[in-house]
């Protein structure tokens, strides 16, 4: 098929259900402007289905593991399959929130402070949090998850352990930082140019999976973000940098909390949602970019050895 373009979606990781709604939402795009699209579940033999496809490209609307680790873009590398977003080496990189945080500390972008616990490694965490001089509330989450499944906010010893002992079951590495009370505010990267910051107020105790995906949790979007110019300018030259030194390609959305005066930098994301309704889109849209240029443009952005 002429102009065949895969979506790739759905897939293993706990973000399967948002990636089929970005697949969807992309594949509508795209169809509008003019490309044939096949959408592909990347689970069982989609390997086999993407051999016998043969697509121009690939439009990846994974999220997640397997789909924004690096799995997948190794896959249609060794293929020779163009693919958007970012590639092997970045994806692994941003995907895993020790080495993304080594990187960015190193680069001078601040992150809350942290240390990691590991399934196999017995440590006293009473004294590594002390160490650290990490006091609560804390936060604690798996290194390698999104859509903030596995995050939780503990307040007091009790709570850390509970949620400790949870994580671990599942987990090999686990992240435990500072909270950071104040403002969630979020950047759009697309290509080498940061597009705009967005503010999210949720009703619940924090940005938490409904939060971010129920429109029932209500949470308040501000676009622009409320911050003095001066500190919007700020944060959109670090999250251009996160992009950059990570080494992302396409679009990204780092996200941040920011506290008396100062941004702390929580992730890069390589696949940020893509709905109609995610934070992504609606920030390309303040700019003048339509959701349908949008997917365009990262269509035509698709190569290899990214
Ligand atoms: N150190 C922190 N201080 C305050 N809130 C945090 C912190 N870490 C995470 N959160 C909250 O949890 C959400 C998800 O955390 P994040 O690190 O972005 O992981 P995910 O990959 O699941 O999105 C954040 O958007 C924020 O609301
Ligand atoms: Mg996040």
């Amino acid at each position: 098929m002429k102009n065949l373009v895969v979506v790739l979606m759905g897939g293993l990781s706990g973000e399967r259900a948002v990636s089929k709604i970005t697949g969807k939402a992309c594949s509508n795009a795209l169809k509008k402007k003019g490309f044939s699209i096949i959408q592909l579940d990347a689970k069982g033999n989609f390997v086999e289905k993407l051999k016998k496809l043969k697509p121009k490209i690939v439009f990846n609307a994974l999220h997640g593991r397997y789909g924004e680790d690096g799995f997948v873009q190794t896959i249609l590398e060794e293929l020779r399959i163009p693919y958007t977003h970012s590639g092997v080496f970045a994806s692994s990189l941003a995907m895993d929130k020790e080495l993304s945080r080594i990187i960015f500390n190193k680069n001078n972008l601040k992150t809350p402070k942290y240390l990691l616990l590991y399934k196999n490694i017995k440590k006293n965490i009473n004294n590594e949090i002390r160490k650290k001089k990490i006091t609560f509330p804390i936060v604690i989450k798996p290194v390698n998850e999104g859509s903030s499944l596995g995050v939780y906010i503990c307040k007091n010893k009790n709570q850390f352990i509970i949620n400790y002992k949870k994580l671990i079951k599942e987990y090999e590495k686990i992240i435990v930082e500072e909270y950071i009370p104040g403002k969630e505010i979020q950047v759009a990267v697309m290509g080498n140019k940061a597009l705009g910051a967005i503010e999210l107020i949720p009703k619940r105790k924090f940005y938490d999976y409904k939060a971010k995906y129920s429109s029932k949790a209500k949470t308040k979007h501000i676009m622009p973000a409320s911050i003095p110019p001066y500190k919007y300018a700020e944060v959109l030259n670090i999250a251009k940098k996160a992009h950059k030194i990570l080494g992302c390609r396409g679009i990204t959305r780092s996200d941040f909390r920011f506290n008396k005066n100062k941004f702390y930098l929580l992730e890069t994301n390589t696949q940020p949602g893509m709905t109609k309704l995610s934070l992504v889109p609606e920030i390309a849209e303040h700019c003048g970019i339509k959701f349908e240029d949008l997917v365009e443009w990262m269509v035509k952005d698709a190569s290899n050895n990214r």
